[in-house]
């Protein structure tokens, strides 16, 4: 099993180029089962992708992978595809679910498996079965798997989600996409990966019409061959920024529009660090003082979940106790026992956590969990004294693209052992 072996302390200063959207990657690549020729480019070469790329084809859609410029070339020439989804690919990467939806509305059926839970929580899917019941499928869940079947094929209608859920909405957009006639979806979710979907299912022919949580899809679509560029990853750019207000003296992260992490801009810079953005980068300066803050995550354009674990690590440096409420996970603290093993002050009430500060870390042998929590014990490695040592970092590998490489080349004593 791998490690992570950093050696803390030292400052670091550079430029990070920031990948393409694990997340905005993924519901685009179901999105291809209805294309026979696409390609898409600036695609982050992690994990889930390939994982992705195998389940795609298992169901019979050729991928070629181009390494040197992160694109995929995607061939579809089979009229029937495999409609199942095996529980071996989907366990290891609950997304897999995002092919249900256009594997039934292509096919009138699929088997897909129940994805299951993780270690941030039990991540049901009854809103994703919700809505494609709504839609007129049947659905029945045996040994594992879901069973669905739409034999007269799937019919537009108005739908109002009961609570906002990323992959619902978009499994949602996907399915509508070829019903019949047009569907209303209300409620949805807003994050520019669902956005990067949209304007995918646009540009291969798709018409949508989305405002505000309001989307509208016309059905039956006829697909048109595209070439696609994913938009950045938001979430590794706000793990950066957050590494860098940490560890950094001056550090350029390229590839962003600032415009779609205005929430986090302002939270940092509400903490005392130091930022200044540009067209497509964001300059971060040593921050010297770092000011407590309390912080709720929620659904796009709130803070979101997937950088919680991350400003926890931010806010030991905090004079003060700051509090950070996680409102969309149940169990998504994991890496708070692992930070108090390097001597973070951190309790936690309910969903609730509060950390004391400011602390100093000391380096210590730690265990990923989960790909959040995971990439939060890399930023307390960096400034923590002594080394650490990270168990379990396949988690990591999942959703960060050279990691190392990038953190290496703005001066940093990280290696994989
Ligand atoms: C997406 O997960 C992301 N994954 C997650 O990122 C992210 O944390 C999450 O959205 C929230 O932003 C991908 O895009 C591949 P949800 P998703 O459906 O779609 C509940 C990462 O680190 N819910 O918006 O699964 C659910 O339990 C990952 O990259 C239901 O109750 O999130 C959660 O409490 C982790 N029923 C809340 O809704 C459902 O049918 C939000 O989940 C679906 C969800």
């Amino acid at each position: 099993m791998q490690k992570l072996l950093i050696k803390g302390k030292k400052k670091l200063s550079g430029i990070i180029p920031i990948s393409g959207s694990k997340n905005a990657t993924l519901p685009i690549l179901a999105a291809s089962i209805f294309s026979q020729k696409v390609k898409i480019e600036n695609v982050p070469f992690v994990k889930d992708v390939f994982t992705m790329i195998e389940l795609l084809n298992f169901i019979g859609l050729r991928i070629k992978i181009n390494k040197k410029n992160n694109s995929l070339q995607i061939i579809n020439k089979k009229n029937v595809l495999n409609s199942i989804a095996p529980y071996k690919l989907v366990k290891t990467m609950r997304a897999g679910v995002l092919v249900l939806g256009p594997l039934l509305a292509r096919n009138k059926k699929a088997k897909v498996s129940l994805p299951g839970g993780c270690a941030i929580g039990t991540r049901p899917v009854d809103l994703h079965l919700f809505v494609l019941k709504k839609l007129g499928a049947k659905i029945k869940i045996k040994n594992g798997y879901i069973h669905a079947s739409a034999k007269k094929g799937l019919r537009g209608c108005k739908i109002k989600f009961p609570s906002v859920s990323v992959g619902a909405t978009e499994n949602a957009i996907l399915a509508a996409s070829q019903a019949s006639g047009k569907t209303i979806l209300l409620n949805c979710a807003i994050e520019p990966e669902v956005k990067d979907l949209i304007s995918f299912l646009k540009k291969i022919g798709c018409r949508i019409i989305s405002k505000g949580r309001k989307i509208e899809i016309f059905g039956k679509f006829k697909p048109v061959e595209a070439t696609y560029k994913v938009m950045f990853d938001r979430i590794e750019a706000g793990t950066y920024l957050i590494a860098s207000a940490i560890a950094g003296s001056n550090i350029s992260l390229l590839n962003i529009d600032h415009k779609i992490i205005r929430t986090e801009l302002k939270i940092l810079k509400l903490m005392g660090v130091k930022i200044k953005t540009f067209k497509n980068k964001i300059n971060i300066l040593e921050s010297k003082k770092i000011k407590k803050i309390k912080i709720t995550t929620s659904p796009y354009p709130g803070f979101p979940t997937d950088l919680q674990a991350q400003i926890m690590v931010l806010m030991t440096k905090a004079e003060g106790v700051s509090i950070i409420k996680e409102n969309i996970f149940e169990n998504r603290f994991m890496h708070v026992p692992e930070l108090k093993r390097m001597g973070a002050k951190i309790e936690i009430k309910n969903n609730t956590a509060y950390i004391q500060g400011p602390t100093n870390l000391s380096g210590a042998e730690v265990m990923a969990t989960d790909l959040r929590a995971s990439v939060s014990l890399v930023i307390a490695g960096l400034i923590a004294d002594n080394r650490t040592l990270i168990n379990r970092i396949y988690h990591l590998d999942r959703g960060y693209e050279n990691l190392e490489k990038k953190l290496k080349n703005c001066k940093s004593n990280i290696k994989r052992i």
